[in-house]
């Protein structure tokens, strides 16, 4: 059945000179094939573009200036056989530079969820907010930045630095916000390795970092959520502003149409991120569309036609993938006879569009309250008993900000002009890791939207203490505030502020820290909180013994302070775990600061990725370094007990379940299609054992032979009573077994021998058996 194949040995190919790395040439520019669920829109598309000049066509594949609206991009318009052309928008957590708009909780805050039927709820009502406004693409959602270095400044607009979770979580909101009718943009690290916003763009002469990354460790970490992002049907996708293997991501034809078009078979389009194209060659490359203007392209490209630098055919087949993708997902309908109809220039009178769909609440407030990871209880000093007599609030991050901005950016006082600031001083300016200026529920810049109102924690506290009677001290600017001696709890707000455009200066911020110690110092129960834009260590803190609990609270949207209440009073039960490893230190971080901080001068910041998949967890396991709260870790209130793990070969009716389980399968290649059959089922029981219901979520890792000790390949959030249990099911598919074969350029199952592991958290392993995968 499968052929056999030799175990190829698995190390990542170290790079030489880095600034010798190329990428190879692929041309040409494979068409789109219109196969499997693209049939219908290709037909459709086809019998439209064959209709069209090639002025036309040319027109359908670049940006226009307007100000009939505030899209980020509009696309060209066919006028003569009524194309209305697309409105454009950021971006991943709701609609952004308008009104009446939903504030969802950040895509860092979803991965902490680990719950798909939320995030798949939450692609479905933000895009009808999307399409509301008349926004043909929304721009995300973001599997990357994974979040190579911890410092990176967009890390919170993607779900996780694992590549599963990232994948599972990009593919339930694509299939979301497709099922309500919006063209997804999968930024995969925006295509691809777009890991760092230190040099991330050409700026004076200095080029973009250049992330060189072997073919091992593209496929197997950065391009993995991608591939759950083409097979959950994402009609678009962006490539990046930085190099790879010093080609820019927007012309590598190696990228665009040898591994997207080629190998993946994607059939929607590559749009770029904006003014990310060099030259007109990127059409040849397999650049799909230009924006926000006409690049090099418009005109140029009906030129360029015309003296054989770039076939006709190749521009049918841009104008038919973006037809396709409009088609794929319905829009040829009355509501987008005008695109961008509800995104109006707020400055000027208009009448707002409420794009805000009732039934979505429930899964706004859901949302805010699961990404919520709880990662020190001592006592069970939470959630408060009865009504507290007296509470007691500090921290800048507990008010709501003074003012309220459509862009988080300005809020914090950052311009683009210092963004090019950092390019032409070599060095990226410092700023303060935290955002003093109040709470934060969402990062900074593109990924960042107005809330309609914001549930600030300090005024949800005291709403509550209103309806209890509870006495609420709070002091929000003093650094060395007094505490009243009779308080019951004292609650700290603390924050870890990031944003498009910069990276991080570090994990930790002193000021931070030093007002949880002087609350802890007399404050026998202080309950720190701290909203992230990624990992904030807390080692300066987290063994005091009057700090009996600790919230990463990370970025909940519009509805922080009634979700965290919930929580803190037992209304609703923590359910998240981390999406990522909060070391003990920064420097146990595999890869810390990002490439080129620092080098003064340079022209050609490389980046080398020699660290290959070994990151996070990954690479703290290999290298038995002990994080502070591992990836996949959270509290609950109550406690599991895990039993009867059973493996079992794919259609085998036996499965082996005694203590040590150990099943069979066949080693081999996996190409094609079959790369997603499920070849081996997993399950174990989850039961629990406390006394008040509450989530788990109950992950599997496997170890692949040559590759990491431990790698996540499956997880199920689970809701039970206390007393109840229930048997948890992984199905593993060839893909989840696979390696990436450099030589043969594919996929293969090797032989040997594969743990499995069930368990709480990628530490917290309670179950272990084995796939045997022999010739
Ligand atoms: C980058 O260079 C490495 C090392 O030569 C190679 O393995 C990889 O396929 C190249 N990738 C791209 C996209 O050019
Ligand atoms: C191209 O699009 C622009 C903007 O929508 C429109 O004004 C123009 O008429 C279009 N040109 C052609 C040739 O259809
Ligand atoms: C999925 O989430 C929605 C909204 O929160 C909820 O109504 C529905 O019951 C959930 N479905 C499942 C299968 O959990
Ligand atoms: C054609 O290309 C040149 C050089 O890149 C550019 O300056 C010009 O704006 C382009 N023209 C159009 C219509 O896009
Ligand atoms: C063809 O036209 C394009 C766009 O104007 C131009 O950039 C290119 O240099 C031309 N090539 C030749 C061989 O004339
Ligand atoms: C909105 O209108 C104001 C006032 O006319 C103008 O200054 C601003 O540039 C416009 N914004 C956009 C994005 O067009
Ligand atoms: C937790 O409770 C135990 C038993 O009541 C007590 O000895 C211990 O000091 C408490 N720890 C803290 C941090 O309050
Ligand atoms: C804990 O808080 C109490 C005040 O309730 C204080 O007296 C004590 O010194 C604090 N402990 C530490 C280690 O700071
Ligand atoms: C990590 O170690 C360095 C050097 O000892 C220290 O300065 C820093 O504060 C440590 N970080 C944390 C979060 O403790
Ligand atoms: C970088 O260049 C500037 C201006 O030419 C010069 O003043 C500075 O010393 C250089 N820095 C380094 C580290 O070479
Ligand atoms: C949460 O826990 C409380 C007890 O602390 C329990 O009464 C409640 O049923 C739980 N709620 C949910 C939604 O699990």
């Amino acid at each position: 059945m499968w052929s056999t194949t030799l175990a190829l040995a698995a190390l990542a190919l170290p790079l030489g000179a880095s600034a010798a790395a190329v990428s190879p040439d692929v041309y040409p520019s494979p068409p789109g094939q219109g196969n499997g669920r693209w049939a219908g829109a290709y037909a459709s598309a086809r019998k439209l573009v064959a209709q069209m000049t090639l002025e036309e066509k040319v027109n359908v594949t670049r940006g226009f200036k307007t100000t009939e609206n505030v899209c980020a991009g509009n696309s060209g318009s066919v006028p003569r056989i009524g194309w209305p052309g697309m409105c454009l928008h950021d971006a991943g957590n709701g609609v952004r530079a308008t009104d009446m708009v939903s504030a969802w909780a950040s895509g860092l805050h979803v991965g902490a969820s680990w719950d798909r039927n939320l995030t798949y709820q939450r692609g479905v009502y933000m895009a009808k907010e999307f399409r509301a406004k008349g926004v043909n693409i929304a721009l995300g959602p973001n599997a990357g930045p994974l979040g190579r270095t911890p410092l990176g400044g967009r890390n919170w607009e993607g779900f996780s630095v694992d590549p599963y979770l990232s994948g599972q979580l990009n593919a339930e909101t694509i299939t979301g916000y497709q099922d309500a009718g919006v063209i997804a943009n999968i930024k995969v690290q925006h295509f691809i390795a777009n890991e760092q916003e230190t040099y991330r763009r050409p700026y004076f002469g200095v080029e973009a970092a250049s992330s060189n990354v072997d073919d091992k460790t593209l496929h197997e970490y950065y391009l993995w959520p991608f591939m759950d992002g083409v097979r959950a049907g994402v009609a678009s996708v962006m490539c990046s502003y930085n190099r790879i293997n010093n080609t820019y991501g927007c012309e590598n034809s190696k990228l665009m149409n040898g591994i997207l078009k080629s190998e993946l078979a994607f059939d929607g389009f590559v749009m770029l991120d904006w003014n990310a194209q060099h030259n007109l060659q990127s059409a040849n490359g397999g650049l799909d569309m230009v924006m926000p203007y006409g690049g090099s392209w418009g005109d140029n490209l009906t030129h360029a036609v015309q003296n054989g630098t770039v076939k006709e055919k190749r521009v049918t087949d841009m104008a038919t993938r973006i037809l396709a993708a409009w088609y794929l997902v319905g829009q040829d309908t009355p509501d987008f006879r005008v695109p961008g109809a509800g995104m109006k220039n707020l400055s000027l009178p208009h009448e707002p569009v409420d794009a805000r769909v009732p039934a979505s609440k429930p899964v706004l407030l859901d949302g805010a309250v699961a990404g919520h990871v709880l990662v020190k209880n001592v006592n069970h000093s939470l959630p408060f008993r009865g009504k507290p007599k007296m509470l007691s609030v500090y921290g800048y991050d507990a008010a709501p900000p003074p003012t309220k901005n459509i862009d988080t950016l300005f809020q914090l006082g950052y311009t683009s002009s210092q963004e090019m600031g950092q390019a032409v001083l070599g060095t990226p300016r410092r700023f303060d890791q935290a955002a003093r200026g109040g709470t934060i529920t969402t990062g900074g810049r593109a990924g960042a939207n107005a809330p309609p109102y914001m549930s600030d924690p300090l005024s949800a506290i005291q709403h509550r203490a209103a309806a209890d009677g509870t006495w609420v001290n709070w002091d929000v600017t003093s650094t060395t505030p007094d505490v009243n001696g009779a308080t019951e709890a004292c609650l700290v707000f603390i924050n870890a502020i990031a944003t498009e455009g910069w990276d991080r200066t570090g994990l930790h911020d002193d000021a931070s820290d030093a007002l949880v110690l002087h609350v802890a110092a007399r404050c026998a129960r202080t309950v720190v909180v701290v909203h992230a834009a990624g990992v904030r260590l807390v080692d300066r803190w987290i063994d005091h013994p009057n700090v009996t609990a600790t919230i990463l609270a990370h970025l909940p949207g519009q509805d922080s302070g009634t979700a965290l209440v919930r929580l803190l009073y037992g209304d609703d039960n923590f359910s998240g775990r981390l999406p990522y490893t909060v070391a003990r230190n920064e420097s146990d971080y595999p890869v810390y600061e990002p490439c080129g901080r620092g080098a003064d001068n340079t022209t050609e910041p490389q980046c080398d990725y020699t660290e290959g998949v070994y990151l996070d967890y990954r690479a703290f396991d290999a290298n038995n370094v002990t994080p502070r709260f591992e990836f996949g870790y959270g509290l609950s209130y109550t406690t599991f007990k895990y039993s009867a793990l059973a493996l079992s070969p794919s259609g085998s009716k036996s499965s082996s379940s005694s203590s040590s389980p150990t099943s069979l399968l066949r080693a081999g290649s996996s190409g094609g299609a079959r790369l997603w059959d499920v070849v081996a089922h997993v399950e174990a029981t989850v039961a629990n054992t406390g006394r008040v219901a509450g989530h788990e979520v109950a992950q599997l890792y496997v170890g692949i032979p040559g590759a990491p000790p431990k790698q996540l390949r499956g997880f199920e959030k689970v809701w039970l009573r206390p007393g109840a249990e229930v048997t948890v099911r992984f199905g593993l598919t060839r893909r989840d077994l696979s390696v990436w074969d450099v030589v043969r350029q594919r996929w293969v199952v090797q032989e040997g021998r594969y743990p499995v592991y069930v368990g709480a958290s990628s530490r917290d392993i309670r179950l272990t058996g084995a796939l045997v995968i022999h010739k």
